[in-house]
């Protein structure tokens, strides 16, 4: 039925109109970058020269603009709202590498569910996430956004978001479309420079890449956002290869193809067009439905239509799928029905959704040393918090557009929540992020001497990570460095806090500190969280997804990386001609799935019920875990495999696995994993997604380093 209506509609549209609503424009006069020759979207949209708005965060904005679409523009098509919803609307959840380290799939999903929930009741119907984008390089700022460096866990909570996003019905006025973004390879730039370009061979894009954009679509993404990146030196934005033959024929996607910002006008820029004209042609050609922002559709389509140089048909199927989905979500018989004012009132920052944000935030946080000084005892002794982030709203991270940003619990004020007696509380900024204050090292000094322990609350401010945030240096900067030399050598227990979105040196505090708290960017509840954790009503129990390098010259590092013909290990450490540094470590400073807990948990050797695997059969292991401490704890017990040879080299390690566990203090569980054949499978030599008989290895642990170890064997 939608079919005959959409192309009803299409058979009456001219070709500006049908260009019109492949054109997205702005709300208002916000750039992510450049200028913007347009004419005002009221004009656009008047007109029926476009068919989407990016960033009307205002109801009111929505309502005006839907208006006009539909009570002004010939056809009276009304328009689709679209906006970055990353990780919340109103209420802020944790950045995303920070939700990822609570491998809660189903605390990720609930957080996106809230996130939609508020974003559709404003009148927002799509979403420009989730970003699915596998991270390496901790010196691109967009690491923030994404799941973190593995694939496995990665496709998992693509489909987590997906879900959360857009619910069991596209047609409820809870819902917002998703869009996997940024199809691919936006990682890979080179340097970690964002933007830049990427040169990776087709297995990594396959095998490291692609696998949570193809989670995402089988869990029913309905949009696709390109990257901004070349691959093999053509522009993702206007690559036939990668988005019409890959994305559309092979991988199946029938959705709404959305350009990034600009990235149409940009082929050219890029080199790989001689102009605008001709980057428009490249981008429909392969199938790009919407230009966000750039105008270079409304510009040249007309006239390359005329000129026979692309049909008009390519056109109606871009339309079609945009309309379909105009239709799917209710606005074509209703215009106006996300926009609620009623709901926005019940939904925004209500305390349902803050606790739920507190306790994903709990979950999010990763214990990464402790020597015993934490948890913090309520009752006695003073505490002086000391740095930028004492007392800083700052907490939220980047993509937040959130009204409430002044209610972020600080940690200061997450702290007096939970201290009886509040003279004990003793607090000083110090430094700025990234500048000394006039006598704010004495300041700190004269409240930390008072102190019985020590907090330092510093990290990286929430511009520092994100789009075009990129940095050369992962270090907390000199001026935070500074400050917490001089506290420690006060000789008190200090512990520091860190707030970032990415992973960061910290050799130096490793070695200085007691404690160390990785918080990330936590959202709105994050003084909270914070503080139980710190005080140990809550158990930390995050675990890393991204490696943090022992020094910034070791990145890219990561856990799942190939072998190489002369790879480091314990016996030859001091031959010359080895694949290692002379001057530090190959290894990571804290490894893929590291984190610990205020308790400790055994691992039992493994079990392994057969040592060959068939086509039809399964193979069963399993360890048995003990909470061997005093305190009630989670432990993610995580399931690795490891391919010894291929037809192409295979990672030495690769996460296939995972079970959260609950246990008291002197209970154990058996873990079971179960392996077939389908666990095994990667892009082959040849490009096929299958399994190679052979040996492997199966591992268990508590992270991607400290492992129990059996073998097994394909045959096929
Ligand atoms: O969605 C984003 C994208 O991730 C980066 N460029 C800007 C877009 C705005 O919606």
């Amino acid at each position: 039925e939608i079919l005959e209506k959409v192309n009803q509609l299409v058979a009456r549209m001219t070709v500006l109109e049908k260009v019109g609503q492949m054109s997205q424009c702005m709300a208002s006069n916000f750039s992510f970058g450049g200028d913007i020759e347009a004419d005002p979207p009221e004009k656009l949209v008047e007109d029926g020269r476009a068919g989407s708005i990016l960033g009307a965060f205002d109801i009111n904005r929505v309502f005006e603009l839907q208006k006009i679409a539909v009570e002004k523009s010939r056809l009276g098509i009304p328009l689709l709202f679209n906006a970055d919803i990353i990780h919340g609307y109103q209420t802020i959840f944790p950045v995303p590498l920070a939700w990822a380290s609570s491998w809660d799939l189903e605390g990720i999903k609930r957080a996106c569910a809230i996130s939609a929930k508020e974003a559709s009741a404003s009148g927002i119907t799509y979403n420009h996430g989730p970003m699915v984008d596998i991270t390496r390089d901790a010196r691109w700022g967009r690491v923030v956004e994404g799941a973190g460096e593995d694939p496995y866990l990665g496709s998992l909570i693509a489909k987590a978001q997906v879900e959360g996003f857009q619910g069991d019905s596209l047609f409820s006025e809870e819902t917002i479309i998703a869009c996997l973004k940024h199809f691919i390879a936006y990682g890979a730039a080179e340097g970690g420079r964002d933007y830049n370009t990427v040169d990776i061979s087709q297995g990594t894009l396959r095998n490291v890449y692609l696998p949570p954009f193809k989670a995402g679509l089988e869990a029913g993404a309905c949009s696709v956002m390109n990257a901004f990146n070349i691959y093999q030196g053509i522009p993702v934005a206007g690559n036939k290869g990668l988005l019409k033959d890959l994305l559309r024929e092979e991988l199946g996607f029938e959705g709404i193809l959305i350009s990034d910002y600009g990235s149409v006008d940009e082929i050219a820029v890029h080199g790989a067009a001689k102009d605008s004209k001709e980057a428009a042609k490249m981008a429909v050609d392969a199938t790009m439905d919407i230009e966000m922002v750039s105008t270079s559709y409304l510009q040249y389509l007309p006239e390359l239509i005329e000129e026979g140089r692309i049909l008009e048909s390519q056109l109606d199927d871009a339309v079609k799928r945009i309309l379909t989905y105009k239709f799917i979500i209710g606005i074509m018989d209703d215009p106006f029905r996300y926009i609620r004012p009623d709901k926005e009132m019940e939904y925004h920052f209500c305390k349902e959704h803050l606790q739920t944000s507190r306790e994903l935030a709990q979950k999010s946080i990763v214990l990464l040393k402790n020597n015993g000084v934490l948890p913090l005892k309520k009752e006695k002794g003073k505490i002086a918090v000391i740095g930028p982030f004492a007392n800083s709203k700052d907490l939220l991270g980047p993509w937040q557009f959130s009204r409430y940003s002044d209610k972020t619990v600080t940690l200061i004020e997450g702290l007096k929540s939970k201290f009886v007696n509040q003279s004990n509380l003793l607090f000083a900024e110090g430094c700025r992020i990234d500048s000394e204050i006039e006598g704010g090292i004495e300041e700190a000094l004269q409240q930390a001497k008072q102190a019985d322990v020590i907090i330092l609350a510093l990290g990286e401010n929430s511009v520092m990570s994100g789009e075009a945030a990129s940095r050369m240096d992962i270090e907390l900067p000199e001026a935070q460095r500074k400050l917490a030399e001089e506290m420690i050598k006060l000789g008190k227990p200090t512990v520091l806090v860190l707030t970032n979105g990415r992973p960061l040196v910290l050799e130096w505090f490793d070695k200085n500190v007691d404690a160390i708290v990785e918080t990330w960017f936590l959202g709105s509840e994050a003084g909270h969280a914070i503080t139980d954790v710190l005080v140990g009503d809550y158990n930390p129990s995050g675990k890393l997804t991204m490696s943090f390098p022992i020094q910034t010259g070791q990145v890219p590092v990561y856990y799942n990386h190939f072998n190489t013909g002369r790879p480091l290990t314990k016996k030859n450490q001091h031959e010359k001609f080895i694949s290692k540094y002379l001057d530090g470590p190959n290894e990571p400073l804290y490894p893929f799935g590291y984190g610990l807990s205020y308790t400790t948990f055994t691992y039992s050797e493994m079990k392994i019920d057969k040592n060959q695997l068939t086509k039809t059969e399964k193979i069963n292991v399993s360890v048995t875990v003990t909470n061997t401490g005093s305190m009630p704890g989670e432990e993610v017990v995580q399931l690795y495999i490891q391919d010894l040879y291929g037809s192409v080299v295979r990672p030495v390690k690769e996460l296939k696995g995972f079970k959260k566990v609950d246990l008291h203090p002197s209970e154990s569980k058996e873990v079971i994993f179960t392996i077939t054949e389908e666990d095994l499978k990667y892009y082959t030599a040849d490009m096929r997604y299958q399994a190679e008989a052979g040996e492997f290895k199966v591992y268990i642990g508590s992270n991607s380093k400290v492992v129990k170890e059996a073998s097994f064997e394909l045959v096929c």
